[in-house]
Formats: C-alpha cells, sequence, structure tokens
C-alpha cells in the first residue's frame, strides 16, 4: 500500500452523513476546533482521554490494525505510536477532508499510518490484528451497524480482535442520562439504539465469538471487544 498518500478513489458520503454529521465533518473550522484534546475533554468531563486510553491498551506493538473513521483529539496519535514503526495503521474514512486533515497532522509523525477514503460498510480484503470501530456506531442507522459489524468480523486474522467504543445505557440516576438523551433526539437520531441493543447482540453467528464488556462513567460510555473462540482455530 503506498505510504502516507490517501488511497482509493473518492467514495460517496452516505445519506445518514450527509444529513446528520456533514456540517461537522465537512467543515474545517469545527473540525480544527474538536481536534483540540483539552476541548473534547471538557466536553466529555475528562473520559475523552479515558476512552481513548482504553482503546489503546487493546493493542500491542508491531500489530497490523485498522481504524474506522478517523477521530478527533489524540487517539489516533496515540495508537500509531503504541503500534511503532513494526506495525501498521490505515485509518479508513468515507470524508476526504477528515483524511486529509489526520493525514496533514500525522504523516511525517507516523509513516506507517496509511489513509484510505472508503466507506467500511462496502466489503474489502484484508486481515487485521486488531480493527477499531471509536465513537462510529452510533451515528449508524441500524441496518448499517449490522452490516458492518458482520463484515469486519470476517476481515479479523485467527487471533484478532475488535474493539468498539461508544455510548451505552448510562444509568438511571446519571446526571446527564436526560440531556443526552435529548441532545440524541435532536442531532443523532441513530444513537438511542447504542441503549437498546448490545453491540454482540449483532452478530449473525454468535457462537463463533467471545465478547467481553467494559463500561465508564455511570455506564454512560462501553467498551466491548470481540474474539474468535479458540476452539475454532
Ligand atoms: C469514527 S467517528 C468519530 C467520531 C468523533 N469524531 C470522535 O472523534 O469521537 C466519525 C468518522 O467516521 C467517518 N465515517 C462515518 N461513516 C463512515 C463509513 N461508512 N465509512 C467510513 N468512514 C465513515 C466520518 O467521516 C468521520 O470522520
Amino acid at each position: 500500500m503506498a505510504k502516507s498518500k490517501i488511497v482509493d478513489n473518492p467514495a460517496t458520503i452516505p445519506l445518514y452523513q450527509q444529513e446528520f454529521y456533514s456540517c461537522l465533518y465537512e467543515n474545517k473550522f469545527l473540525t480544527k476546533l474538536f481536534n483540540h484534546q483539552r476541548f473534547l475533554n471538557i466536553l466529555t468531563f475528562g473520559y475523552s482521554k479515558k476512552l481513548a486510553d482504553a482503546c489503546i491498551a487493546e493493542v500491542n506493538p508491531h500489530q497490523q490494525v485498522l481504524q474506522l473513521g478517523a477521530t478527533f483529539g489524540d487517539q489516533l496519535g496515540q495508537l500509531a505510536s503504541k503500534i511503532g514503526v513494526y506495525g501498521s495503521l490505515d485509518v479508513v474514512d468515507v470524508s476526504l477532508t477528515q483524511l486529509r486533515y489526520v493525514r496533514s497532522k500525522y504523516r511525517f509523525t507516523y509513516p506507517y499510518m496509511n489513509f484510505i477514503n472508503r466507506d467500511v460498510t462496502v466489503p474489502f480484503s484484508g486481515k487485521y490484528d486488531v480493527i477499531i470501530c471509536y465513537m462510529l456506531l452510533h451515528e449508524l442507522p441500524l441496518p448499517t451497524k449490522s452490516k458492518l459489524i458482520n463484515q469486519i468480523l470476517a476481515n479479523l486474522a485467527p487471533e484478532g480482535k475488535v474493539v468498539f467504543i461508544d455510548y451505552n445505557n448510562a444509568v438511571w440516576w446519571h446526571p446527564l442520562k436526560w440531556f443526552v438523551k435529548m441532545f440524541n433526539r435532536l442531532y443523532q437520531p441513530f444513537a438511542e439504539r447504542m441503549w437498546q441493543t448490545e453491540i454482540k447482540d449483532y452478530i449473525v453467528n454468535r457462537n463463533s465469538y467471545e465478547w467481553h464488556k467494559t463500561t465508564y462513567f455511570g455506564k454512560m460510555y462501553q467498551k466491548v471487544v470481540i474474539t474468535r473462540k479458540s476452539n475454532l482455530y
């Protein structure tokens, strides 16, 4: 794969993104603002950093890693730093604006990062040790969530894992629960599904996989790690 270039043909931005998220992801000013880790920490009561740390703890040096969608803040940089020069990190994003931004941010520091302009819900070839889906699932409509989860499981190396970081159904007394619910109803119409359905329940061939779920911040966020059952290798 070409190093540090944006590869593939320009992908078409899916309808859900055009409708609800392009105002953020195609806006260079907002992209720059949201990329400040301190700003993200304020917005998330410090959990932006904690979630990035929890995600990176799942990765080992020298692995082949795929990240679905660029992220704001330091998560991608921390990840690339942990993987190191003997590993590789493919960052796939449907938005050229986001890919160009992260490429300009990281290409000299981490030349083993590859930037791929593609819709991750379209099947692709390749096997990865770790596939990271970081705060993406809640943005997808229901059929797309299911399609994506099952498709990426097919791209796992035999002993690989998929790591999901996303919203979760917070405990009833959480001071922010009803604010988040209102915000989601207004601006993130597919996010509440994360409260209602466990990520593991989307897996078609569920008996072949194991999963481990950890929650954070009064269950507001979750990390789910999915691996193949070892007796199936
Ligand atoms: C990974 S989430 C990150 C959410 C938030 N920006 C953060 O940092 O926590 C959003 C990114 O995923 C990308 N994205 C959304 N749907 C996609 C798809 N079907 N294929 C590839 N990238 C997608 C968006 O363009 C956006 O850059």
